[in-house]
């Protein structure tokens, strides 16, 4: 892994004031592997709160609104996010994308606010078990990234991907190491087609998709797998820091 590996816990719609000492075990850990970068999207109920408790990882959301504010009930603009202490923000999941019915312009708006506001992006892709079997992921996944991705000049900093295929999400049911490669390979070269060799090549790019500790090792190490985005093994601090470790060893070669 060249690039300092990122592994990133989405705890979704899961997580009150009670996991909070889950979060401070997660900081901990991370102190003690300066190697890895590690953050955390809780809820937007828990932002506030884990970045007052945290002292290592990066906090951030799981998604924000396109507009700076307004009549927008229940919505949560970006510049709020990092008033409350995010410094990321995960866009497009697709749980977002199917649940909400979230376009790729939607996406996109989303994207150039967060940015406007100073905040880092995750940008999710991936393709659904009818793409796979069609034989058309590929494709499906470049046209999904180039139609949510705004222009940027500082893409290596404030950019990472993270491709998610959806039949791999939550089901136990990782993709392999093969497939997992091929397609960060494409992204790689479109990155580099739509922000420049220096900055296209910074990007880190994260697998997720039922990632956990006994395999995290296989699938952090294949070809520009730069990290990893962790639904379900991110919600105690033992499996998480099991996958960071994973991380932390590679790393160490
Ligand atoms: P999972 O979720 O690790 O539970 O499969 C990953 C994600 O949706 O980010």
């Amino acid at each position: 892994m060249p690039q300092r590996p990122y592994i990133v816990g989405n705890w979704k719609m899961h997580g009150t004031r009670a996991m909070l000492s889950e979060a401070r075990a997660i900081d901990r850990a991370a102190q003690r592997h300066m190697k890895v970068e590690v953050a955390l999207a809780p809820p937007y109920t828990l932002v506030h709160a884990v970045h007052r408790e945290v002292e290592q990882i990066g906090v951030g959301a799981q998604d924000c609104h396109p507009a700076e504010g307004g009549a927008h009930t229940g919505d949560i603009s970006a510049a709020m996010l990092a008033d409350a202490g995010a410094k990321f923000v995960i866009l497009g999941h697709s749980e977002r994308r199917v649940d909400h019915g979230e376009s790729n312009e939607l996406v996109h708006a989303k994207a150039k606010a967060a940015l406007d506001a100073g905040l880092r992006v995750i940008m999710c892709c991936g393709e659904s078990d009818k793409v796979r079997t069609s034989g058309k992921a590929e494709k499906f996944v470049m046209d999904q990234l180039r139609a949510s991705l705004p222009a940027m000049d500082d893409a290596g900093e404030r950019l990472s991907i993270a491709y998610e295929p959806i039949w791999a999400i939550g089901t136990g049911k990782a993709a392999t190491s093969e497939d997992v490669a091929q397609m960060h390979g494409a992204i790689r070269k479109l990155l580099i087609d739509m922000f420049g060799e220096e900055q296209g090549s910074e990007v880190r790019i994260l697998y997720g998709g039922s990632v956990k500790p006994d395999n995290a090792r296989e699938l952090l190490g294949a070809a520009e797998v730069g990290g990893a985005l962790v639904g379900g093994a991110s919600l105690t601090a033992d499996s998480f820091m099991g996958i960071a470790l994973a991380a932390a060893d590679l790393q160490e070669g």
